[in-house]
């Protein structure tokens, strides 16, 4: 019985380069990968909303007596004889833009119907129009105010 050690076969120098590439490439894309995922965990998930507060405009844009939609805003403004009011376009019921028919309001979704105040006359809506808040700024813009509520008594005199 003879005991025959074999020799390691060589692994040719091509191969070995390869498997070194091989190697650095993946290290380098576990890197990049870890430094993305830190600098990603250092960025703030953070959704920027509009303020809440802002201005739409000179008393001057709304002519007495008008009625105007600010889509943007979802608002409606009135320029009564009394004063200015703001009054939400969101229907309470599922957040439709109501829109202006007769005196008071109506959602196109579902059917709610809102009096010239807001108050619901038919439903599905479960509670009536939001009324917001109105000031004058300093530089005598309207200021519209969606976390302050007020009751269809609101009047501004600008
Ligand atoms: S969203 Fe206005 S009635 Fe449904």
């Amino acid at each position: 019985m003879t005991n025959e050690r074999t020799a390691p076969r060589e692994i040719p120098d091509g191969v070995r380069r390869g498997i070194f590439a091989v190697g650095c490439m993946a290290i380098s894309a576990a890197t990049l990968g870890f430094l993305g995922a830190t600098f990603r965990f250092l960025v703030p998930n953070v959704l920027y909303e509009p303020s809440r507060r802002f201005d739409i405009g000179s008393p001057q844009d709304f002519p007495p007596g008008s009625v105007t939609f600010l889509p943007d805003r979802r608002l409606y403004v009135f320029n009564s004889a009394d004063g200015f009011y703001a009054i939400s376009s969101i229907c309470t019921h599922l957040g439709c833009n109501v829109k202006r028919g007769g005196p008071g309001f109506a959602c196109p979704c579902h059917g709610s119907q809102f009096d010239e105040d807001g108050q619901v006359v038919h439903g599905p809506a479960p509670s009536p129009l939001a009324w917001y808040a109105l000031s004058l700024s300093p530089h005598t813009q309207l200021v519209v105010d969606l976390d302050r509520q007020v009751g269809p008594a609101f009047r501004l005199r600008a």
